[in-house]
């Protein structure tokens, strides 16, 4: 019964989530036996029952402007290049929770001088967050991260809640739906969406619930349209129709047009790093650039930063894994980029998913706890783009929850 719910949502379940549910079902399944539940919750009329069991797993945890770093990209980057193409935006948030994260896009939006034909659809599995969410309406609590002029310009206060501006609420559409369901949703008037944005939602779903719904998602975007995922959630090697945006503080994905001219071949080879002892006098290529178009020109234009060699080419590591290298070479990579920077705990804890990829689960648990102690030991280093050291701790905690470790 499990293994259904966990297949209906994507969701990777944890030890402590499988108790919970198996107490949820067994409050729930009365007389009936255990096939006999199963068929009513595959049935039409177990719908609402199923999505009940659904909650009991679910975690909404949002924020309003959560990410700041990855949102100052977004807002910085990514929005004026796409309003430079089309003053009015379709955006998705996929798995919105509460709705603090449609707040913020539609807060974006208008403040980077989008149309206000410019929409923002918002869904989610759960009926009951869903609920909560169109009412863009905030606990003074959720309001901690906004800043204070563009609290006072959108949001009104209501019995002691902050309620957004119905202006922009009228923005936001909502549809109930669930990312392993098809078909997906399709923005108003139809085409693709400039911008989907699914942060912190495919980082509890199983290896393949996350390919698949990352294909659908990119599906769902016009050519050139961007991809937002949360920052501990790097795609490793999965789609051929993305191209990496890696700006100095956060890395986002373009859905390729086609019309891209030929990437000039690279100055250098691919750093071909023997798994475990890769030469540290093995020459790091400079960072292979296609040729931009003018919208993908704005998009990846590179801001200067100053970063270690191991730093530098665990950058490109994403990069290349982004656009569909295969996954040894994404692996040698990260392993040579911790030699270079042995105390780069995003790169473990990337190592750590891509053994979780290919099954290897003690492998990945052991990369995960390496992560973990590194830095609760205070020893990592702080990569810009990547999660800061608290996130990318929960981000540990939440993969070896996923293995069945505490
Ligand atoms: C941690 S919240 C993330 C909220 C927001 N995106 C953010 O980053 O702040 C994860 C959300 O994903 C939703 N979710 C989980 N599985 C889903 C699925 N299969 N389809 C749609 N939404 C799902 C959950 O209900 C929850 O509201």
């Amino acid at each position: 019964m499990c293994r259904y719910v966990s297949e209906r949502t994507g969701s990777s379940l944890s030890r402590q989530q499988v108790a919970r549910l198996d107490e949820a079902i067994a409050q729930r399944q009365g007389a009936l036996s255990a096939v006999a539940y199963l068929e009513h919750l595959k049935s039409v009329r177990g719908a609402a029952e199923l999505a009940e069991l659904m909650s009991v797993i679910s975690v909404h945890k949002t924020d309003l402007f959560r990410d700041e770093v990855q949102l100052e990209a977004v807002r910085t980057k990514v929005l004026p290049a796409l309003l430079n193409e089309s003053p009015t935006l379709k955006v998705w948030s996929a798995g919105c929770a509460t709705g603090e994260e449609v707040a913020t896009l539609l807060i974006l939006l208008q403040e980077a001088g989008a149309s206000p034909a410019s929409t923002v659809l918002g869904t989610d599995i759960a009926a009951g967050a869903l609920n909560t969410a169109q009412q863009l309406t905030f606990a003074p609590e959720a309001m901690k991260r906004v800043p204070a002029a563009i609290r006072q310009r959108h949001f009104r206060e209501e019995a002691g809640r902050f309620a957004l501006n119905r202006e922009l609420a009228g923005r936001a559409s909502w549809v109930r739906h669930n990312l392993m369901d098809h078909p997906y949703p399709l923005p108003p008037r139809g085409g693709g969406f400039d911008l989907i944005v699914c942060r912190n939602v495919l980082i509890y779903f199983t290896e393949l619930a996350w390919e698949r719904v990352v294909l659908a998602l990119v599906e769902r975007l016009r050519p050139g349209g961007v991809l937002v995922l949360g920052a501990a959630e790097p795609l490793l090697g999965k789609s051929e129709q993305l191209e990496a945006l890696r700006y100095a503080n956060a890395f986002f994905y373009r859905r390729r047009t086609g019309h891209e001219p030929p990437a000039p071949a690279p100055s250098a080879p691919r750093p071909s790093a023997p798994a475990w002892r890769p030469s540290p006098s093995a020459p790091i290529p400079p960072p292979p650039r296609s040729a931009p178009t003018a919208a993908a020109a704005e998009l990846s234009a590179v801001e200067p930063d100053p970063r270690t060699e191991g730093e530098r080419l665990f950058e490109l590591v994403l990069e290349w894994s982004a656009a569909g290298q295969p996954d040894d070479q994404t692996e040698a990579g990260l392993r040579k980029a911790l030699y270079l920077t042995p105390d780069l705990a995003p790169a473990r804890y990337l190592l750590g998913m891509l053994a979780e990829q290919r099954g290897a689960n003690a492998d990945a648990s052991s990369e995960y706890r390496r992560a973990l102690a590194m830095l609760k030991d205070g020893k990592a280093r702080q990569t810009p783009f990547f999660l800061n050291s608290e996130r990318l701790k929960r981000a540990c905690q939440q993969a070896l929850l996923r293995l069945g470790y505490r």
